[in-house]
């Protein structure tokens, strides 16, 4: 329903489309084919692209020969750094900090293994990928620097996206003082890439200099300028379609060269191009997670308070480019300590730009955070849970501003009992279960922040009762689609079924960035709000209409439901948005929304979504071989607009945390700097058989803070705490940990044998 007049600033009421478990508005034309993906677009007289990599990870390409491709049947054209021109922008600027620098055959100098170093263009995909084959390099070979032991240290001055290094406060030295006992763990994380379902695409089609590109984006309205940028031609030329994502993850938050390469290929032909990354190529060009090799100490007094915490991450980037992830602030916001100090270190590898991948910094730096905890825990003869209970923070420290604690605490009871965490003995390797496995039980915390981005939104009411509304978000499959939609319908006081809802599509009004777990708050704040702005208008018009039941109702509080407005205090006087349209002799009514987060709040209170994540592990006593038997976490997200969704994102978030755990992991040969694992064969992603029981359970929170609506976000909530839930089940089963991430087998076997000795 539409509440009108809106009621200031704090929480207003959604309406009844919010809250429901509705099923996926774009679930059926996915299911049956329907439904477009960007490399899906086949324009008329289209070439297929396909880039040739680099096969050294550093150096100079001193010849390249593409006799043999050009010659290839099919074949139009070859692209290389002598005959490829210019972009409008120099690639290897920063225009902001969303922006990667990017190889665009600009020139002969390699920077990581798989670097496009030339684009073959055929009339067929076939030919094309035959034609990249053919392409003949040679090059000047430096010995790539992969690894926290090789690559070239320097000293950051920002991490994540213009995150500060380091964070002090406290006298940390004065605490130890104090202290009765520590810990301290070091522990390392791997390259991890993002590999989407969907590798990145992009279909790009020129008439004149104006530009059409299907690309899958998570941010259109920061991906239109840019595009405009790099070719030199006006944003309002580019039109970018993005109706459907076959995931994201951070990394089509962003342009790379890639999709750079198939616009240039196409302007140059004067013939539309589809480039499709495949699957190998993803290792590369467009983005990961940075390696990280961090330090964690915790200092204790004697009951068990936490006085200090120290966190040094060093953390890996590329030799061209600055993006780092933040690991080690993630503890600002988790437990409460009187001395902190954290800081960042970079190491230079020669691979491609990492960047944000789901939880960026806090999926790390909490997975090392959560093993510390449980060994000061442990040295304090306390359960992990009551030990966090003591201990869990209730402000960021960074700012010193709360956050709703309360919610947290909520979580850690709520997951506790669902989970059955009562009486679980102190001590490593006393469970076993019917079959003999080692059985073990850990837990971690789950924290992220709650930003919120400036979208807009629009909605159109008719006087045949129809409506719509849109703004340019993005679907990554996470179920956007189908929330912002209630939002949508919310804000125009009708039923979802009665509107019709369009995202994705860079005609719209900006719909903000597809990221941050933040999209939901923002463009659903902005789709309300359009809605409201019809309804305001439209109420507006009735109260000055004799003819209306609500004349001079002006300063009452009137409410719009499934098409009607009415008086607050008397439903029973209004009448329906038709009629209102039909005697004004008004066909239609424009609303444009923006979301709302209250500036003096932001002032006041930190803002995150919380959670608590439990784990249960059974390892074979014989071989090692770890299976997750149970994930149970409970998370607190502000107002749930779809429980059902919530719970897949939520779900898929801890999956991904136990393919942290104890899956993925981009291994790169240390000789060349080529990966070797860049198929899903050999870079391990669980499968359903390794998820025997997963739940997120939502736990209700009223945050009167964080936005008109309360929303927060849950995309990213669910890998943090799970990595570290599972180290320390895995620990509690088997006595070991092995001070790296994936967990593996060989390294349990070695921390066993280590523990007989
Ligand atoms: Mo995300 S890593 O903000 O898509």
């Amino acid at each position: 329903m539409a509440d009108i007049p809106m009621v200031a600033a704090h929480h207003v009421r959604l309406g009844s489309n919010s809250g429901q478990s509705m099923t996926r508005k774009d679930g059926l034309a996915k299911v049956t084919g329907k439904a477009n993906y960007a490399a899906d677009n086949r324009p008329e007289g289209l070439l297929h692209a396909v880039f040739a990599g680099a096969s050294i990870a550093r150096g100079r390409v001193t010849s390249l020969d593409t006799k043999a491709a050009l010659a290839h049947p099919g074949v139009v054209h070859v692209m290389t750094p002598d005959n490829t021109s210019a972009l409008s922008q120099d690639p290897d600027e920063k225009t902001t900090p969303f922006t990667a620098r990017i190889d665009v055959l600009q020139h002969d100098d390699v920077r990581y293994a798989g670097q496009p170093i030339a684009v073959v263009v055929a009339e067929t995909l076939e030919a094309a990928i035959e034609g990249a084959r053919l392409i003949k390099a040679e090059y000047d070979e430096q010995p790539a620097r992969i690894g926290f032991d090789d690559g070239e240290a320097f000293t950051p001055e920002a991490v994540g996206i213009s995150t500060p290094p380091k964070f002090a406060t406290g006298d940390l030295e004065d605490q130890r003082k104090q202290a009765a006992s520590s810990v301290s763990v070091v522990v390392e994380t791997p390259l991890q890439y993002h590999n989407a379902m969907e590798p990145h695409a992009v279909v790009a089609a020129w008439d004149g200099d104006k530009l059409t590109v299907d690309m899958p984006n998570q941010a259109i309205g920061l991906a239109k300028p840019s595009i405009a940028n790099y070719f030199g031609i006006p944003a309002e030329n580019v039109t970018l379609r993005s109706p459907y994502l076959g995931g994201g993850f951070g990394s089509k938050a962003v342009l790379f060269g890639p999709q750079m390469l198939g616009i240039l290929a196409a302007r140059e032909l004067k013939r539309p191009v589809k480039l499709a990354l495949k699957r190998d190529q993803m290792f590369g060009p467009v983005q990961h997670r940075s390696a990280t090799r961090q330090t964690v100490r915790y200092d204790m007094d004697a009951d068990n308070r936490l006085l200090a915490f120290e966190h040094r991450a060093n953390v890996s980037t590329s030799s061209f480019d600055n993006w780092l992830d933040g690991a080690a602030n993630a503890g600002l916001s988790l437990y409460a300590t009187p001395a902190i100090s954290v800081a960042h270190t970079g190491t230079r590898f020669d691979t491609g730009t990492p960047g944000a991948m789901r939880a960026p910094g806090i999926a790390t730096g909490s997975a090392v955070i959560e093993c510390a905890m449980d060994m000061a825990a442990e040295k304090a003869g306390m359960d992990p849970l009551e030990f966090r209970l003591l201990n869990y923070a209730e402000k960021d420290h960074s700012n010193g501003k709360p956050y709703s604690a309360k919610a947290l605490r909520e979580c850690y009871e709520t997951a506790a009992n669902a989970f059955g965490w009562k009486d679980r003995p102190l001590k490593p390797g006393q469970m076993r279960d019917e079959n003999g496995m080692l059985t073990g039980w850990g837990m971690g915390t789950s924290i992220f922040h709650a930003p919120f981005f400036p979208a807009k939104a629009r909605a159109v009411l008719r006087k045949d009762g129809s409506a719509r509304a849109e703004t340019s978000g993005a679907d990554m499959g996470q179920g956007a689609w189908t929330a912002l939609w209630q939002m949508a319908a919310d804000g125009l006081g009708m039923a979802a079924d009665d509107i019709d809802f369009d995202i994705g599509h860079s005609d719209l009004p900006d719909g903000s960035v597809a990221g941050g777990s933040a999209h939901t708050a923002s463009a659903g704040g902005a789709l309300f709000a359009a809605g409201n702005d019809v309804i305001r208008q439209l109420a507006e018009i009735a109260t000055k209409d004799s003819d209306s039941p609500l004349f001079g109702a002006g300063n009452e509080r009137l409410i719009g439901e499934n098409g009607r407005l009415f008086k607050a205090s008397d439903p029973n006087v209004g009448e329906s948005y038709t009629a209102i349209l039909e005697r004004a002799g008004i066909d239609e009514i424009e609303g444009q929304g923006r979301g709302n987060r209250d500036k003096a709040s932001t002032e006041t209170y930190a803002m995150f979504s919380h959670g608590a994540v439990f784990a249960e592990v059974k390892v074979d006593p014989d071989l090692y071989q770890v299976r997750v038997s149970r994930l149970v976490g409970a998370f607190a997200a502000g107002r749930i607009i779809n429980p059902r969704l919530a719970k897949s994102q939520l779900t898929g978030g801890m999956i991904w945390g136990m393919s942290f755990a104890l899956h993925e992991e981009g291994v790169h040969d240390k000789r060349t700097g080529r990966p070797l694992n860049n198929d899903f064969a050999g870079y391990h992603i669980p499968v359903l058989a390794d998820v025997p029981h997963v739940e997120a359970l939502l736990v209700d929170e009223d945050d009167p803070h964080v936005n008109d609506l309360g929303v927060k976000g849950v995309g990213e909530l669910g890998i943090t705490g799970t990595v570290g839930a599972i180290a320390n089940a895995i620990w509690h089963a088997t006595g070991v940990r092995t001070g790296r991430y994936p967990i593996k087998i060989e390294d349990l076997l070695k921390g066993a044998e280590a523990l007989k000795a």
